[in-house]
């Protein structure tokens, strides 16, 4: 792809005049940006720059490993694997508005790496795998009164007092752009394939105040309702799928018992930028399937539905 081949050389020309000879710190997420991000500026700056992967305590199942060994094993990168779960679920602790939560964790981050920054005896800059639509989408709601819709945590969620300046090589690019950049940097295209992951995590999908108990139920929904979109072939027609732990407890039978627990939603969406979505329109066998085996296996959840919201008025994740 020659255009994205000419992005590439003069993202390369434009990192190196920002950074000259200085370190960059770089947050990586699991996610296609921040790979791609991380992977052009080693490319522009080689050693000078440091991949720091933070587990929160608020990632998918299984997801930690797969980044660390995903990064150790194809790339030259070194990479920091800061495990900070305490430290982010004790902030987050009783905390249930969903902005609070998203500075809580955007703050908690910025401390994080400006303490790895230390400790590879500093670096003056933070690089990031921003993205147009996450710029505009923090600033205003387009069409309306300039409004903050969710500060997202790479761009508006950040403190004002930061001591690092923001390498952003991304920031011009659409989802559908940054992928093709992956491509041309040769990312293996099972990476750059992934759904999006929002930088807060598992926090925004549990509406209201968060526990470990509730990630850990959480984390076993989302995972077989990926399995089962994954076995039907449906992973790449769909933008992003994931699962919602709902603060709702409803009253269900299971055997010759009553049950008491909590409602899982279902959310799965079709879209080219993130901007604008539409709900993804699955079988209702495939929902049948997914909820009962959710219900089956997931002790701590009764009750499985379906969000048919499409973006606007709604938004793809549920904070
Ligand atoms: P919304 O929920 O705003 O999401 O419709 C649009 C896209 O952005 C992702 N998202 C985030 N990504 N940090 C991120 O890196 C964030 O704070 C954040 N919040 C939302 C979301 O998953 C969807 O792909």
């Amino acid at each position: 792809d020659w255009t994205m081949a000419a992005f590439r050389e003069e993202a390369i020309a434009r990192i190196r005049a920002e950074v000259g000879e200085g370190r960059v710190i770089c947050g990586l997420s699991g996610g296609v940006d921040s790979a791609v991000a991380a992977v052009l500026i080693h490319e522009a700056i080689g050693d000078q720059l440091t991949c720091v992967f933070v587990d929160h305590g608020l990632l998918r199942m299984g997801e930690a490993e797969r980044v660390v060994t995903l990064f150790r094993d194809n790339y030259n990168i070194p990479l920091v694997h800061v495990e900070a779960e305490e430290l982010f679920l004790n902030a987050l602790d009783g905390v249930a508005d969903p902005e609070v939560k998203r500075k809580t964790i955007g703050k908690l981050f910025i401390d994080v790496f400006e303490a790895e920054a230390k400790k590879i005896g500093g670096a003056e800059f933070l690089a990031q795998g921003t993205l147009y639509p996450d710029v505009i989408e923090s600033v205003s709601f387009t069409g309306g009164p300039s409004v903050t819709i969710k500060s997202h945590h790479n761009v508006g969620g950040l403190p004002e007092r930061m001591n690092m300046k923001l390498v952003e090589p991304l920031r011009e690019l659409f989802k559908d752009e940054v992928r093709a950049l992956g491509r041309e940097l040769g990312l293996p295209e099972a990476f750059v394939g992934r759904h999006p992951f929002p930088g807060p995590g598992l926090a925004i999908r549990c509406p209201g105040g968060i526990t470990r108990e509730k990630l850990e139920i959480l984390r076993k929904a989302d995972a077989i309702y990926l399995e089962e979109i994954r076995r039907a072939g449906l992973y790449d027609d769909i933008w992003q799928a994931f699962a919602v732990l709902l603060p709702v407890r409803t009253v269900g039978v299971m055997g010759d018992g009553r049950t008491y627990d909590h409602v899982c939603a279902l959310r799965a969406v079709t879209s080219v930028d993130g901007m604008t979505a539409d709900f993804y329109p699955f079988d209702m066998a495939f929902l049948g399937r997914v909820a009962t085996r959710i219900i089956n296996e997931v002790r701590g959840i009764n009750r499985v539905t379906y969000d048919v919201t499409s973006k606007p008025p709604g938004t793809i994740e549920w904070e």
